[in-house]
């Protein structure tokens, strides 16, 4: 497939070595000092420095169940609020730890046709999934913890979705007027299947933690709590737990298991509980 230099225009990635504007040079993204990355026969390019990075991504089999939870709509009111979440326009969308991309996918097809979406994930098999979730989106393989390779002041939205949080970056590429929006789970998500599925339990103040996030560059605009009812058979039960951290200590037979241990041949009940936070640049 032929990479789509509009698209790549519109998206103004930056060089993470130079910071420099990376422009589409046939199948690599090249800047003004002669760095080179070259687009995966995917579709993605990966944007790591040299130095690496120490932080754990998703893997194949996470990445996986992650996809069968969004086909099987179970996320569907939380892919819902972020997409309402985004304010209209026609400036570019940065998914922050993307995922398989459905929340970015989600955003562009409730926006106007030529909008753009940014993908960023530190995981390969993430951005292999996120390439394909919309034909607007440019997927990336970076680490948010050095940086959103994206220009300053180039981004209408940026989605941060139970996903690492890097505020400085937020700001930095945020558009005057833009949004950050945040999903979080609170206590009860999930609450009924965390520890006979081996999930790891939300922390007390999740939610509140964000306050601290925004720091003084951000002020919160709204904040939205969404909540609805799952009946999970085995098979989405042990989706749901192998596309979050349990999946990096259990293996999928364990998980399936324990979910067949739980919802045997009928479903169990499980609550999606979450808060929507959206937030400007202050001042
Ligand atoms: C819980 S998943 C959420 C993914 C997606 N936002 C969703 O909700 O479907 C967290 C994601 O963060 C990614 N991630 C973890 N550390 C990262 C980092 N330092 N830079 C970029 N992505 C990272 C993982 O690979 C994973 O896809």
């Amino acid at each position: 497939m032929t990479p789509d230099t509009d698209l790549f225009e519109a998206a103004c990635l930056v060089c993470p070595v130079c910071s420099g504007h990376l422009e589409l040079m046939g199948r690599s993204l090249g800047c003004p000092n002669g760095h080179r990355f070259d687009l995966a026969k995917q579709g993605y390019v990966s944007l790591l420095s040299g130095k690496g990075t120490s932080h754990r991504s998703d893997t194949p089999e996470m990445v996986a169940s992650r996809a069968a939870v969004f086909d099987a709509g179970l996320y569907d009111p939380i892919t819902s609020a972020v997409a309402a979440a985004v304010p209209d326009g026609e400036g570019t969308v940065v998914d922050a730890a993307a995922g398989t991309g459905a929340y970015l996918a989600a955003a562009l097809t409730a926006s106007a046709d030529h909008r753009v979406g940014v993908a960023i994930d530190l995981s390969k098999s993430c951005a292999r999934a996120a390439v394909r979730s919309h034909p607007r989106v440019v997927s990336v393989v970076a680490d948010l913890w050095a940086q959103i390779p994206v220009a300053d002041r180039s981004a209408d939205a940026v989605l941060s979705v139970f996903a690492p949080r890097n505020a400085a970056e937020t700001a930095r590429v945020l558009r005057t007027g833009g949004r950050w929006v945040i999903v979080t789970p609170n206590r009860g998500h999930l609450e009924e299947i965390v520890e006979p599925m081996g999930m790891l339990r939300v922390g007390d103040g999740k939610t509140e933690r964000i306050a601290a996030d925004l720091v003084a560059a951000f002020e919160i605009c709204s904040q939205e709590r969404v909540t609805a009812h799952l009946e999970l058979t085995a098979g989405a039960l042990a989706d749901i737990a192998g596309m979050g951290p349990a999946a990096f200590h259990r293996i999928r037979v364990e998980l399936d298991a324990a979910a067949h241990a739980l919802a045997g041949d009928t479903t169990t009940s499980a609550t999606v509980d979450v808060t929507v936070t959206v937030a400007r640049l202050a001042g």
